[in-house]
């Protein structure tokens, strides 16, 4: 009779047991199903935010400078007459950092970048605040040595106390009207330039549209580029320059199913990139073009594109 009865209580107690192992079996099939489920979802969000269909790429400028360059090689080619005390607009300025070296280089009076994408104008913003920390420091430590050179020199030298008058009065702390700080000259905003209304009565004197005109002959077509191209004409001053940086058509082939718009304008497309020069000369009314492409050298590869100079 006891042995009847241990018996059966074994038994149940290994139907437990299955009835447990089978538990934490399903368990492991459901977490491992779930870790695969939030895989797929990461990936696929992580494709949603990788999807830049006007080349507004974040990290732009890590891999079109590069670590072993110094600076864009496209400043070299830029003239400083066309940018030295002038109203500038650079079209597609992306996260800023070609922008603010043309202005702190060239010496705008004013520069305006814009781009379509907002978090690319808000990268160009931090920018800008970053720029102008580091100036700031540097300008504050370089002053620091001038003072404590002039201090050291003051017991032996009866002229040093004016010299150090000098450096307190140049200091740009105590005559912030007397030099401009790069906020007053640098300004971001977002805008699709194809479709904006043109703000009356402003003009520019330089106008920069450096790879952009794939996307937008791939997003709003052949229409796109006449509207960008008469909108430029227009913003010029007489005299003015654009600074036109076009992509070329066999480089349309790698974007050109980032969507469907992108895929269709794509088929449609007349005008190729070789047409650029004949439009804005004869159709749109530039009088003169310069090749600055000649003194390109050093870009990183596939991106050693022609740049022209268009004058108004
Ligand atoms: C490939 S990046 C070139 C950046 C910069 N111009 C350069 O060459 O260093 C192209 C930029 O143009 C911007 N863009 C494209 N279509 C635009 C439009 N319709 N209006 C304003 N910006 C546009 C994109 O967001 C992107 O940041």
């Amino acid at each position: 009779m006891a042995e009847e009865e241990t018996s059966k209580k074994n038994k149940a107690k290994n139907t437990d047991q299955r009835d447990n192992r089978n538990n934490n079996n399903n368990k492991v099939v459901e977490v491992k199903a779930r870790g695969k489920q939030e895989q797929a979802e990461a990936k696929n969000k992580r494709k949603r935010k990788d999807f830049f269909p006007f080349g507004n790429y974040r990290n732009y400028y890590g891999y079109r400078i590069g670590n072993d360059l110094e600076e864009d090689p496209r400043l070299r080619v830029l003239k400083k007459e066309w940018f030295q005390d002038k109203d500038c607009l650079d079209i597609g300025c992306n996260s800023g950092i070609f922008t603010i070296q043309i202005a702190k280089k060239l010496h705008c009076s004013s520069i305006l970048g814009i781009d379509i994408d907002s978090s690319r104008i808000e990268d160009a913003h931090w920018h800008l605040r970053k720029s102008v920390r580091m100036d700031n420091s540097k300008k504050k430590s370089a002053k620091t040595s001038e003072l404590e050179v002039a201090k050291r020199e003051n017991d032996s030298d009866p002229n040093s106390a004016l010299l150090i008058e000098e450096i307190l009065e140049n200091s740009s702390d105590c005559c912030p009207s007397r030099k401009r700080d790069l906020f007053d000259i640098v300004s971001f905003q977002q805008e699709n330039f194809v479709k904006s209304q043109l703000p009356p009565g402003k003009h520019y004197d330089t106008i920069l549209c450096l790879s952009v005109t794939k996307w937008i002959q791939l997003n709003w077509g052949d229409d796109g580029l006449i509207a960008l191209f008469t909108k430029i004409w227009t913003l010029l001053r007489p005299g003015g320059i654009l600074v036109l940086e076009p992509q070329p058509w066999k480089s349309y082939e790698n974007n050109h199913r980032v969507s469907e718009t992108t895929a269709m304008n794509y088929r449609n497309i007349k005008h190729r990139p070789v047409d650029f020069q004949e439009i804005l000369l004869d159709k749109i009314g530039f009088r003169t073009v310069e090749d600055l492409t000649w003194g390109l050298s050093g870009s990183t590869a596939g991106f050693n594109r022609p740049i022209f100079a268009f004058c108004k």
